[in-house]
């Protein structure tokens, strides 16, 4: 198959962050995707209803006929009854549950499940989604073993309680993860373009590679595996929420550099490479376009997107300029040549 044409995709999972970065990054997913669950770890992070409505503005300002699907970040000090309007209301989408200290920006984020019961039951009572970083930020567990364990002791025993709550398994990077969310029903699981390229020999064979370096860090090629499995497996729990999360190459080639891979720019000709590597082009769709949508009760879009594999390989640029900086586009590493039509 040398073109596919599929449903305009999803992006279930994105950073678009505020101000010159948003400018600059929000028309790169505009250009592919239709829709995205947009993230609130911003500075300070979006816990209101009312900062939704007034982020969701900018981002519509910064990219026309995008349609951003708003999340809550979720703190020990969030009133149910604020998260129950702005779900009424269509703003919201999804809460976010970052434990404190997992990653960017999550010191706001939750040290205590038992605090957040009120708003999870209110959640689970009205279908609104949780969308959970699934790591524990114990100092002692690995920081290759902190997705599961987050399963075994925080997501299983939540789910245990509140059986209704519907939750999203964000950005899974193990084989465990992969499991778990095999259940589906109101269990789902995003997958980010990343891990389903990258293992952990990438960030550190060969000398560091902070534009690799992302969270959940990306785990051993058995999990890879796992991962490339899912996805292209077509089975309605798993859907594609890139995780593209811009930092400027400044604070990305760092002592201390931050998380995150941006991919909005390539990721629709990187999945049709992986996708057809796997003889799972058939599935693009469902991955992109339709399990995404299906979880969160939205239509498909009725739009299409077509892709078309050239003979010689596509270029992609290797960096975005934004207003804060330049912004370095994901490498895949290999030669790709699927390209948008
Ligand atoms: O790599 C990541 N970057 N993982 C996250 O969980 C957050 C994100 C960011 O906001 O930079
Ligand atoms: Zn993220």
């Amino acid at each position: 198959m040398t073109q596919i044409t599929i449903r305009r995709p999803d992006d279930m999972h994105l950073h678009l962050r505020d101000g010159a970065m948003l400018q600059a990054v929000a028309p790169e997913s505009a250009r592919d995707f239709a829709r995205a669950i947009i993230m609130p770890n911003l500075v300070p992070p979006v816990v209101t209803g009312a900062q939704a409505l007034a982020y969701r503005d900018r981002i519509l300002a910064a990219a026309p006929g995008f349609m951003p699907l708003m999340t809550l970040y979720l703190t020990e000090t969030t009133d149910p009854a604020d998260v129950a309007a702005a779900a009424a209301s269509g703003l919201v989408k999804a809460v976010k549950l970052y434990p404190a200290g997992a990653t960017t920006n999550s010191h706001g984020g939750v040290r205590d499940l038992d605090r957040v019961m009120p708003v999870l039951e209110k959640m689970a009572e009205i279908g609104l989604p949780l969308c959970t970083h699934g790591e524990v930020t114990t100092p002692e567990v690995d920081i290759f073993d902190r997705e599961a364990v987050f399963i075994d002791t925080v997501l299983d025993p939540l789910r245990r309680r509140i059986p209704e709550l519907r939750v999203v398994m964000e950005h899974i990077t193990t084989e465990e993860g992969v499991a778990y969310a095999a259940q589906g029903g109101n269990l789902a699981a995003t997958i980010t373009t990343h891990h389903l390229i990258i293992n952990r020999n990438h960030i550190l064979v060969g000398g560091i590679k902070p534009h690799y370096y992302c969270l959940p860090v990306a785990k051993r090629e058995k999990h890879r595996l796992a991962l490339r499995r899912a996805a292209t497996s077509g089975h309605p729990a798993y859907f594609l929420g890139t995780d593209s999360a811009p930092h400027v190459d400044a604070l990305k080639e760092h002592a201390c550099g931050c998380a995150g891979c941006f991919t909005a720019t390539n990721t629709m000709p990187l999945l049709a490479h992986v996708f057809d590597e796997d003889g799972a082009l058939d599935r693009l769709e469902a991955f992109t376009a339709l399990n995404g949508a299906a979880f969160y009760g939205l239509t498909p879009n009725e739009d299409r997107l077509t892709l078309v594999k050239e003979t010689t390989p596509v270029a992609f640029p290797p960096k975005i300029e934004t207003g804060a900086g330049p912004v370095t586009v994901f490498d895949p590493g290999f030669a790709v040549h699927w390209r948008v039509l």
